[in-house]
């Protein structure tokens, strides 16, 4: 893929905002290409960030026919960039694609848009412990028909967006708060791909879950009540006797996400057994009552793995692992931050250094 890139851009050292947060700063530049049916991906381009132009009819404003991803770019201690497995998420790109009725990109031409733009926005990788480059690519359909049926006519774009540690006052335990009511998704749905509607699905219970004093939602399945899903916007696992970490088995309401992913193949490695297994809420908070489960933990590319040290149902708190960080949940996110930060070896070859060099070969000015 030829990517066209506006040299009228504007390079060069950046002052980056303080605090950054998360998703609120954005580089100076988005990477854009355009699908037409019968013609395929066309006009690669990298240019200034910038609102988009699109119809009022545009069928993703009315349908909701698009997808996005989420992964970032590290600082390694050489002063190199490097991405974590970008592969992954252009394989669950297009698993969302075809879900959504949308065309596929070719997954080499997915990481080179990221790879290409990172290395152009490198300024803007904060450098300090931490912190990292978000990296959100997207697909909307801008088809302009009211017409109920999947679009001809597509954008594909990339932005960036720097970001603070999410554990900035040190790897702190969430509260969750188990939702009885609203389901996140459904057997047979879109909850395995990375569509808008699931997050909207999702407001109404994250806003309830934070009004009550709590931080994410716990979801559980559609179909009974019954079954742990995820936490918030991160899978979820359990600890039991400090040596065996359980998640829930991939459902097809789950979304399969990266990190999950990660800690399954890194796990066993650092001396834990894993299982993935459909969990009854009932058996968990029993299980955490009677200290056969000693820690709860989300995962996911924001926080990486984030304890669980409190979950509210119907009023009444469950209190995990003393309510503080566990050495598990510790061990597994020490080794993960250190690989995707260039800290440690990379023995599963998850790690793709930013070639800062090799610009100029996959562009056209
Ligand atoms: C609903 C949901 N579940 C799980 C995850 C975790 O996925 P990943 O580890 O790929 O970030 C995310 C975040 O992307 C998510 O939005």
């Amino acid at each position: 893929m030829q990517i066209a890139i506006d040299p009228a851009v504007e390079s060069g050292p950046v002052q980056l905002p303080r605090p950054l947060g998360f998703g609120r700063v954005f580089t100076r530049r988005m990477f854009t290409r355009r699908y037409e049916a019968g013609r395929g991906w066309l006009d690669a381009a990298i240019g200034p960030y910038r609102p988009l132009s699109i119809d009022a009819a545009a069928q993703t404003l009315h349908y909701g026919q698009a997808i996005f991803e989420g992964t970032k770019a590290y600082p390694r201690p050489d002063g190199r960039l490097q991405l974590f497995r970008p592969d992954a998420n252009a394989a669950r790109f297009n698993q969302s694609a075809r879900r959504l009725a949308m065309p596929e990109v070719d997954p080499a031409d997915f990481v080179s848009a990221i790879e290409t733009l990172v290395a152009l926005e490198r300024e803007w990788v904060p450098r300090s412990e931490g912190a990292s480059l978000y990296i959100r690519p997207v697909m909307i359909a801008t088809e302009a028909t009211l017409e109920v049926r999947a679009s001809r006519e597509f954008l594909h774009y990339v932005i960036l967006s720097p970001a603070d540690p999410y554990f900035a006052s040190g790897f702190q335990p969430v509260s969750v708060r188990v939702e009885g009511s609203h389901v996140r998704a459904a057997p047979g749905g879109t909850g395995a791909a990375k569509t808008l509607g699931n997050y909207a699905a999702s407001l109404a219970a994250s806003e309830a879950a934070r009004a009550a004093g709590y931080q994410q939602v716990l979801w559980l399945d559609a179909a009974e009540h019954r079954f742990v899903e995820e936490a918030g916007a991160m899978n979820v696992a359990f600890v039991y006797g400090g040596e065996e970490i359980v998640t829930p088995a991939l459902t097809g309401s789950i979304l399969p996400g990266v990190t999950r992913d990660s800690v399954l193949r890194l796990a066993p490695d650092l001396g834990f057994r894993i299982r993935e297994a459909r969990l009854a809420l009932d058996d968990v908070l029993r299980d955490i009552r009677e200290g056969r489960i000693t820690e709860a933990f989300c995962m996911g590319t924001a926080a990486v793995i984030a304890p669980i040290g409190r979950i509210g149902r119907n009023g009444e708190d469950t209190i995990v692992g003393r309510g503080e960080a566990g050495p598990v949940a510790r061990r597994i996110y020490d080794t993960l931050v250190a690989i995707q930060y260039g800290q440690a070896d990379d023995p599963y070859g998850w790690t793709r250094i930013v070639d800062t060099t090799a610009i100029a070969e996959r562009s056209v000015a």
